[in-house]
């Protein structure tokens, strides 16, 4: 011990050294506020001009026994890019350009393009359209997109602007309906949906009317809200693809993410087996209210391998 020891009964946290000061207990008190005041300050900025633009690019690998071919499938997933004063252009070509860099086959945007109504249209389509200059893109619209719940939040009543925006962009819309492609010589049945808020979800149609598997293609399902997959329950798919709940937006500590809105809070973030088939569900590339905490934005990658006989 060098003498240094705390001294009486009044909270006097007074040192016995020559040089160093006592401290007070008002003096300990404004300490204290200053420090919590700072870390108030620090943490709010974090959440605000740090997390939701520091872009993640999380990988996934997913074995498919449908998927026969030998050349693994590489599927980009983003969603929720929301364009809107708060999440700039820049930011959301800064998704587009890390998608690119990943050499993706196929690439699967799940919706929510934009919070309120597109800005400079032609614009947001030019950056889009890099994407499907490079890979095949397909889309599904989220509740933002237009339509009766989009009307009542202050945005678009139907969902023309968006479309157009897609149309320009060279990017397929599966609005109810599916296609089947082929990659790396096979095939691969993708169905999109619309969206479940905008009560424009229609699962009979986009699987071409039957719930019985025509054949046994590899099923990817675009569907903006994670909470419809009971809705597609009956219909044949392998794996499904949403975004919706920007992986909770703030997760917190202990809570959880208290405020993903959505019924099932298992499946707001990441890749998740569920019954005998996978749901991915991304946090997404833009944000509501300029906020993140504890989920970044992200670009997913997943790739889907062929499921090799053990003989
Ligand atoms: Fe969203």
């Amino acid at each position: 011990m060098n003498g240094c020891a705390p001294v009486g009964s009044n909270f006097r946290m007074a040192m016995s050294c020559p040089s160093a000061p006592p401290i007070t207990r008002r003096g300990f008190l404004k300490g204290l506020a200053g420090c919590t005041g700072g870390l108030a300050v620090a943490g709010f900025g974090y959440m605000r001009w740090l997390e939701p633009s520091w872009l993640a690019s999380p990988r996934h690998t997913l074995t498919l026994p449908a998927w026969r071919a030998a050349t693994p499938l590489r599927i980009a997933h983003l969603s929720d890019l929301h364009a809107s004063p708060v999440v700039p252009y820049r930011q959301i070509e800064r998704a587009i350009i890390d998608t690119l860099a990943a050499s993706p086959d196929l690439i699967c945007l799940t919706g929510d393009f934009v919070t309120r109504e597109p800005d400079e249209p032609d614009h947001y389509a030019r950056l889009l359209r890099r994407l499907s200059q490079a890979a095949p893109t397909f889309a599904v619209l989220g509740n933002h997109d237009g339509g009766a719940w989009s009307r009542n939040y202050g945005g678009q009543p139907d969902t023309r602007a968006v479309r157009r925006v897609l149309d320009l962009a060279e990017i397929q819309c599966l609005h109810n309906r599916s296609v089947t492609i082929e990659l790396h010589g096979q095939p691969l049945h993708l169905v999109g949906v619309g969206d479940w808020w905008a009560g424009q979800l229609d699962a009979r149609l986009a699987f071409g009317g039957g719930a019985g598997r025509q054949d046994e293609l590899p099923t990817v399902v675009l569907s903006h809200n994670p909470d419809t997959k009971e809705a597609l329950s009956p219909y044949p798919w392998d794996l499904l693809l949403s975004g919706h709940t920007h992986g909770g937006q703030l997760s917190l500590p202990l809570l959880g993410t208290p405020f993903a809105p959505v019924h099932d809070h298992r499946y707001v973030h990441g890749l998740k087996p569920w019954r005998d088939r996978w749901i991915h569900v991304t946090s997404g590339v833009g944000n509501l209210h300029g906020l993140r905490l504890g989920c970044r934005p992200e670009v997913s990658l997943i790739d889907i391998t062929p499921q090799y006989d053990e003989t």
